[in-house]
């Protein structure tokens, strides 16, 4: 969800206005996505590599992803189930604060049963990081590095191959996310900051899945 900062520079207002523009901004997505028909979207929220922002920015994406693991009456109301991919909260490296982790346990608990689409927040995601512990579970098992056991050991083993990723606010690469189930998607690039991302570039990034 790239752009957000560049969203509210542009309107003379400060960084902080853009990530909470950006979080009400995923609720409008989510809804589009469901009228849609999407069965799994998954958003990159904060990565490993955030961190090193400065700690106001930093505090305030905190409080956005506890307002939007918050979201359990909207998610219900649209049978949406949330589930969360990030480095487990008691791995050594993890840095997630408790009431962030509550947040999260709390939503994905409080949503379990709907069978709508599935929404996965990546936070304190980083794809090399999955990798890397995927790999360290095979040595640990001690089992052959097939790509069924990474696979398998991957920090959600059934989310399913991404059929088409998104790319906003112009940036024209790819970045440490879910690097493994990327192979052979469509990519929708997008000039628009995330904050301005709605239902329209929702249905061109859908329309590569026809192509
Ligand atoms: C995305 O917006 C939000 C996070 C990475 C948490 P940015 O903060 O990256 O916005 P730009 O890239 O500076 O515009
Ligand atoms: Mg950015």
């Amino acid at each position: 969800m790239d752009g957000n900062g560049r969203w509210a520079k542009a309107r003379g207002l400060a960084r902080t206005a853009g990530h909470t523009e950006g979080e009400e901004n995923l609720a409008r997505v989510v809804r589009a996505a469901v009228k849609h028909n999407v069965g799994w979207l998954t958003a990159f929220g904060f990565s490993t590599e955030n961190w090193v922002r400065p700690r106001a920015e930093v505090r305030h994406i905190l409080g956005l992803h506890e307002k939007l693991f918050g979201r359990v009456a909207e998610l219900n109301e649209l049978n949406v189930r949330i589930q969360w991919i990030g480095r487990p909260f008691d791995s050594p490296d993890a840095r997630t604060p408790r009431y962030v982790q509550r947040a999260i346990r709390k939503a994905i608990a409080d949503t379990a049963t709907n069978t709508g689409m599935t929404l996965t927040v990546a936070f304190d995601y980083g794809s090399r990081a999955e990798l890397a512990h995927a790999a360290q579970r095979i040595v640990t098992d001690n089992v052959p590095a097939t790509v069924d056991a990474l696979q398998q050991r991957l920090y959600l083993p059934n989310l399913p191959d991404v059929d088409v990723l998104v790319r906003t606010s112009g940036e024209m690469r790819i970045s440490n996310f879910l690097l493994w189930q990327i192979a052979g998607c469509a990519v929708h690039f997008t000039d628009k900051a995330w904050p301005d991302f709605d239902e329209h570039e929702l249905e061109l990034a859908l329309s590569l899945l026809r192509k």
